[in-house]
């Protein structure tokens, strides 16, 4: 009994000792613990690699991620116009056409950070958006489409693959190549006269005389996407933008023999070939289908060609440049100078 009571005792002090020493450490730390930022930083040096796609789990969130990596592989086949799960998209365009490999090569539209960087401030709508706003977004301009449920399995699943892909980027930071190469602009204005010249020289033979693209065999999508015409992303989707399409360009095309570290045009010939591209008194897009752009105008990206502005740089210096005396008096006046 004695031994018992003793070791009761015993135990009772040593718990109050542990007990006082946990509320000393507590009182320590803040109230709500915070999610430290850059937690797994990648060096600044160290470029991003996806994941691989092997180690996604077997269990229902894999289920969810496998599928959404499908929704953004093969778009066309499940939300496309003659859509197996619904009708959404209103062309033929897969996500992957311009998030080149489901989204993952560097400087080609990839989701490395889009996770970890959403909410937030869009300036073409001057709204705060969440990621499945963003990816509807996406769905209503270069897809010409109506909205997925926000509530729905596609866009669940797509935003746990967007997430998967991401896992390992820090919250809330861009890193190297996530976003379109920061290319030196030319000192001339694009000139789509010029870009003519490159695109029969170097994308005509896959994208077609009529940039129509050309649809695989079994009509499902396409083998080569459109540049143009009204099968073709809308003006207001990012690509109609000129800096936007030639830094894109210029990392991933053509396909299969430009990348980031060996581009194949000269950055003129991408800024010429993405004018002649971009060039609305040449080629017809779909109608802008309702959406709003850029309504606020302090937050209009430099290269997008409907006015007005905050600065007096005319419409068709927007469209085509020379982009640099816009971003120098922005600059200057501490504005935003974004494209
Ligand atoms: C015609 C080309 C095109 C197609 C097709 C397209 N997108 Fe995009 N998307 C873009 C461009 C350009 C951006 C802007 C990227 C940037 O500025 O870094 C973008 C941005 C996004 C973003 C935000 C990325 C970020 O990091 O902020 C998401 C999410 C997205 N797209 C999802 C999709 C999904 C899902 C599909 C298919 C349903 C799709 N997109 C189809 C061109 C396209
Ligand atoms: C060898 C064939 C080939 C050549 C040549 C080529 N592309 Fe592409 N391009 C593709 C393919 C394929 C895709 C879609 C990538 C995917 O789905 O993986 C694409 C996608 C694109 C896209 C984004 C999707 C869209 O439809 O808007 C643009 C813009 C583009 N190419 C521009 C060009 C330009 C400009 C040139 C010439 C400098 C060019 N391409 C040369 C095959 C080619």
């Amino acid at each position: 009994m004695k031994t018992v009571l003793r070791t009761f005792f015993v135990g009772a002090i040593f718990l109050c000792v542990l007990l006082a020493c946990q509320t000393e450490v507590k009182s320590e730390q803040p109230l709500v613990k915070e999610t430290p930022l850059n937690e797994n930083k990648l060096a600044e040096e160290e470029m991003w690699q996806a994941p691989d796609t092997n180690n996604i789990p077997d269990d229902d969130l894999g289920e969810a991620i496998k599928y959404g990596r499908q929704l953004v592989l093969n778009t066309a086949y499940y939300i496309g116009p003659n859509g197996k799960v619904g009708k959404y998209t209103a062309n033929f365009m897969n996500c992957t056409n311009c998030h080149l490999k489901a989204g993952t090569v560097l400087y080609g539209f990839n989701f490395s950070s889009t996770h970890a960087r959403y909410p937030q401030y869009r300036a073409r709508e001057d709204k705060i958006l969440s990621l499945s706003q963003r990816v509807n977004n996406c769905i209503e301009r270069p897809h010409s489409g109506k909205p997925l449920p926000i509530e729905g399995k596609e866009m669940t699943a797509i935003i746990c693959y967007i997430k998967w892909v991401g896992q390992n980027t820090p919250v809330n930071k861009h890193i190297k190549g996530d976003s379109p190469m920061d290319i030196e602009f030319p000192d001339v204005a694009a000139d789509p006269v010029k870009g003519e010249i490159v695109y029969k020289r170097e994308c005509l033979s896959c994208h077609g005389v009529d940039g129509e693209g050309k649809m695989r065999s079994d009509n499902v999508c396409y083998e080569y996407p459109p540049l143009w015409g009204l099968k073709s992303y809308q003006p207001g989707s990012s690509l109609h933008r000129v800096v936007k399409a030639a830094t894109f360009i210029y990392c991933n095309m053509p396909n299969g023999k430009a990348t980031y570290d060996k581009p194949f045009l000269t950055r003129e010939e991408a800024f010429d070939v993405a004018a002649f591209i971009n060039d609305d008194r040449i080629h017809k897009r779909p109608i802008n289908n309702g959406t709003t752009n850029y309504p606020n105008i302090k937050s209009k990206p430099i290269d997008y060609g409907i006015g007005p502005y905050i600065d007096s740089f005319p419409e068709i210096q927007h469209k085509f440049g020379p982009f640099k005396p816009i971003v120098e008096w922005r600059t200057k006046r501490g504005l935003p100078a974004k494209f």
